[in-house]
């Protein structure tokens, strides 16, 4: 198994091309279902995940194709794929595939609105809660299909196709308004999904379907209304920038010091984790290439932070924002909303020397002066990148065990941070 080795206390100079974000990639792809046509997808990241969904979708039928050369160009890091679903082979998504990847579950909406059917496994994913799937099932319950667990499997059916409905969400939740918009598009008449994620995805989802041929509104609001159509058709679109990755970089920037121009970026999709990132003491500026993050010889101050659904501060931040705040000069809190233990980084940020102690939904991080490097160990894989922000600052060197949580959301991490001058490296095996 790979591990990461990094040797701390470099500032960071430079520039980090941001890649195509995985959380838009992964539905994106998921919608190649949904027409016999082909959906062009540009910006695709290079990612474990998106390789894991390839498998899976190949499994249901769908061919890709990638242009030019597979491997990194020098321009940068992302690709164009092609997917054709000319024919759906198989409405099954067994369990072997689906728990290893949570948003493989979503194929449930395009395989039932396409189809008429689908069987897919109970989901598995990162260790971050009990991620139950209740809202799927309600939500394409309202929309008329018939659904029943059975052994692991949650067997849907439509034999008459779906119709549209109005469906009041009773929590914010990224995959069900995914899935719902997915199978509202081929569904019969009108659907108004109420409560709807307003996530930067979902808008890029939603982008892409009306591009194929959906009638979409409202996407990017709580409110999104789908007028049915009877077939989509091919496109060509283009997937958003990881916002993830960029606040991932913008913090470990704050942490490190120095001067990061970060290639694509944009402000829009993390205002509110950029603006926390200011309030640290680091300068984030706009610019036409992307976003500067540039933080001198001032401290880390401490900022406290409740997660929340878009555009709250994202839980997809919360262990990297907790990486920053174990250098601040004073106490923060940070408080987790979204997921029921997603502290697992806790303890490992505390090998390097951090002081964080948990009291229910929050953590309260008394900043220190000093890290030192230690033997840690990903668990999951925001919480993995928070140890390598840790170990940048950190004094001597530290190894992240089990990296392939990193591989599956993070390009290349490890060339784009030595490139600004960080001490990491790979080790195979
Ligand atoms: C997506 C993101 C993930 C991010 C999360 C929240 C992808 C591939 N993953 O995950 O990185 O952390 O959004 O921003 O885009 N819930 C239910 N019942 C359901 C579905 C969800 O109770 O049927 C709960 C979950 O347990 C969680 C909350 O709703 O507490 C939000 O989860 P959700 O937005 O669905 O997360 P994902 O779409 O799985």
């Amino acid at each position: 198994m790979d591990r990461i080795r990094i040797v701390g206390g470099n500032e960071l100079r430079g520039a980090i091309p941001i890649s195509g974000a995985k959380n838009a990639a992964l539905p994106l792809m998921i919608a190649s279902l949904m027409t016999d046509d082909t959906l062009t997808l540009e910006n695709v990241p290079h990612l474990a995940d998106v390789e894991q969904l390839i498998r899976i979708l190949g499994n249901h039928g769908v061919d890709y194709s990638v242009n030019g050369r597979r491997e990194r160009q020098d321009a940068g890091y992302s690709r164009t794929i092609h997917f054709t679903a000319r024919n759906i082979v198989d409405t099954v998504a067994p369990y072997e595939l689906v728990s290893k990847m949570r948003a493989s579950f979503w194929v449930i909406g395009p395989l039932l609105a396409r189809m008429g059917e689908a069987k897919v496994s109970l989901p598995g994913g990162c260790a971050i809660g009990t991620r139950p799937v209740d809202l799927f099932i309600d939500g394409l319950r309202a929309l008329g299909a018939e659904i029943e667990i059975e052994s692991g499997y949650v067997v849907a059916k439509a034999p008459r196709g779906l119709v549209g409905n109005r469906f009041v969400f009773p929590k914010v939740s990224v995959g069900a308004t995914h899935v719902l918009m997915m199978a509202a598009s081929l569904a019969k008449g009108e659907t108004i999904l109420e409560n709807a994620a307003r996530e930067p995805e979902v808008v890029n989802l939603a982008d892409c379907l009306n591009a194929m041929g959906a009638r979409i509104s409202g996407a990017g609001t709580s409110t999104i209304t789908i007028e049915g159509v009877t077939a989509l058709s091919g496109a060509r679109h283009r997937i958003i920038p990881d916002r993830i990755e960029t606040g991932t970089y913008a913090m470990a920037v704050a942490m490190t010091g120095g001067d990061v121009l970060l290639e694509g970026a944009r402000m829009d999709l993390l205002d509110k984790a950029l603006a926390i990132v200011a309030q640290t003491g680091a300068q984030v500026t706009q610019t036409n290439e992307g976003i500067r993050i540039a933080r001198n010889g001032a401290g880390i101050s401490p900022v406290d932070v409740t997660t929340e659904p878009f555009p709250g501060f994202p839980t997809d931040l919360q262990a990297q924002f907790m990486g920053l705040m174990t250098m601040s000069n004073g106490r923060s809190k940070i408080t987790e909303t979204i997921f029921e233990n997603r502290f697992m980084h806790v303890q490992e940020l505390a090998r390097l020397g951090a002081k964080i102690s948990l009291a229910g939904q929050s953590a309260i991080v008394d900043g220190v002066p000093r890290l030192k490097g230690a033997q840690v160990m990903a668990t999951d894989l925001r919480a993995s990148v928070s140890l390598v922000i840790a170990a940048l600052a950190a004094d001597g060197e530290t190894t992240v065990n089990r990296v392939y949580h990193l591989d599956r959301g993070f390009e290349r991490l490890e060339e784009k941070l030595s490139r600004c001058g960080a001490t990491i490296e790979r080790i195979s095996g």
